[in-house]
């Protein structure tokens, strides 16, 4: 038997890494957590006035997103983590080596338009300009895998299963 993968879902604000995620976590059988759950209160206090976060905030929240994938090692698990630089996937994988990557891509306009439905947030359309402008996707050397999110929940956690089924190949 393979051994179950540990999958970060990662890509830019409203690419569906909270819709997906608990849905691929299901397909698999397999826990999900949610990478916003693993902020510290500092995080959380700066957010909540409106500051936006710096790399030095990120980095106690990546590992402690790392040591939950590391926990999972063996077991398998799928948890949310835009994971949008190199540098933050490096620090997820300092926790977690044997972290695969599950990159939800998508084109600007349908995410746009996923995002203008959602309720109870709002991003700016700057917002998700600076998200496009950060995005560094997936290297050659980083396992993992992209998807594309075009289609309904549904079929993208099939395309996303089959993907992952592949990486093992
Ligand atoms: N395949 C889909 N078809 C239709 N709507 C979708 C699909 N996937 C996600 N959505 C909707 O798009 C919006 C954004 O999705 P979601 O919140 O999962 O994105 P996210 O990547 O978690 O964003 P964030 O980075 O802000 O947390 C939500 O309103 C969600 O219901
Ligand atoms: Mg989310």
């Amino acid at each position: 038997m393979r051994t179950p993968h540990v999958v970060v879902v990662m890509g830019v604000a409203g690419t569906g890494k909270t819709t997906i995620g608990p849905l691929l976590a299901a397909a698999l059988g397999v826990p999900y957590a949610e990478g916003d759950d693993f902020h510290p209160p500092a995080n959380i206090a700066k957010m909540s006035a409106g500051t936006p976060l710096d790399d030095a905030d990120r980095w106690p929240w990546l590992d402690a997103i790392g040591q939950w994938a590391h926990g999972r090692a063996g077991l398998g698990g799928v948890v949310s983590s835009s994971a949008l630089k190199r540098a933050y996937r490096d620090r997820l994988r300092g926790e977690a080596p044997d972290a695969v990557f599950l990159h939800l891509t998508g084109d600007r306009s349908l995410i746009e338009e996923r995002m203008a439905g959602r309720k109870g947030h709002f991003m700016p359309t700057a917002l998700l300009d600076s998200q496009f402008a950060t995005l560094q996707p997936l290297e050659d050397d980083e396992a993992g895998v992209a998807v594309d999110v075009s289609g309904s929940p549904e079929e993208i956690t099939q395309r996303a299963v089959a993907a992952l089924r592949r990486l093992d190949d």
